[in-house]
């Protein structure tokens, strides 16, 4: 695939996607959020793909948002269908079965926060600066900011954020749950495959199970998430990964998982 607004590479088992547009602080225009969506696909088609990790080009920006110039020509119904096909994309990544991790080394604003919010995982570096901006431009966020943002770290602090737009700081950041950890910059790629490299070291299948049950049970009633939890507990059994993990815990050896 030929890639003009995208880095993609994998080296074990790790595929690490760099947006990189820097002159534009790496904001997804059309044709970028066009190649995410391929590259997302192909990723998750490709079985030598365990992890992902998206990160942006330069130190300054992961991504500063959608392309606002782009955004400035659109009609209220193509706001609307723009709105529904990067939600599609993000959405995609969430489901993906696959964990994925957003390495934060700079703004994650706007669109580019709805990315980071779409992965598994967000490292930041301590430089970076978070936000929902949408509200200063006269619009409110699109690609399910509005939805994930609350479901991360609560209502009260996400409506804060959406209607004052302001930018916070990675350690405010890490205190909200919106991150999972605040490294250095010289040390986040470094910290982000280490992350990634523990994964790789899981069950696939059981990793994908995990992730999709809590997802899924989130937006359920308990009950149903708990049923939910036990049927998917029975799943696990199902896979050999679930005998060599248990065998091998009771043989005093490291297990050995090959995803099934
Ligand atoms: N879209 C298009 N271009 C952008 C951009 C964006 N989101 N963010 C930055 N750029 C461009 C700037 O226009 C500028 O280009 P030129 O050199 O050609 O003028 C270049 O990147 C560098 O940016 P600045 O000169 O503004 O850099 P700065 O250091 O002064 O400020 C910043 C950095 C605070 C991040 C500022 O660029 C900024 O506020 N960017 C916009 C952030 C934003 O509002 N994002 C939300 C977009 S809307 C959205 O994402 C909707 C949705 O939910 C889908």
């Amino acid at each position: 695939m030929e890639l003009a607004n995208l880095q993609y590479e994998l080296s074990d088992s790790i595929a690490t996607v760099t947006v990189n547009r820097p002159k534009a602080l790496n904001a997804l225009n059309r044709a970028t959020l066009d190649e995410l969506e391929s590259v997302i696909a192909q990723a998750a088609a490709d079985d030598s793909v365990r992890v992902l990790i998206f990160t942006g080009a330069g130190e300054k920006a992961f991504v500063a948002g959608a392309d606002i110039k782009e955004l400035s020509a659109l009609s209220p119904l193509e706001a609307a269908r723009h709105a529904a096909m990067g939600q599609a994309i993000f959405g995609r990544l969430e489901a993906m079965g696959k964990p994925s991790i957003a390495a934060i080394n700079g703004f994650a604003l706007g669109g580019g926060l709805e990315l980071a919010m779409a992965c598994t995982l967000r490292i930041a570096a301590d430089t970076a600066r978070m936000g929902l901006p949408e509200i200063t431009l006269g619009l409110i966020p699109g690609f399910a900011g509005t939805q994930r943002l609350p479901r991360l770290i609560g209502q009260g602090r996400a409506l804060q954020l959406v209607l004052t737009g302001e930018m916070i700081k990675a350690d405010r950041a890490e205190a909200m749950g919106l991150v999972n950890e605040v490294v250095d910059a010289a040390s986040l790629m470094d910290r982000a495959r280490e992350l990634a490299g523990k994964l790789t070291g899981f069950s696939a299948a059981t990793l994908g199970l995990a992730e999709a049950t809590v997802r899924e049970g989130a937006e359920m009633a308990f009950d149903q998430a708990c049923a939910l939890e036990a049927a998917r507990f029975g799943v696990a059994f199902a896979t050999n990964d679930a005998a060599e993990g248990m065998g091998a815990f009771m043989e005093k050896r490291k297990a050995e998982f090959k995803g099934l």
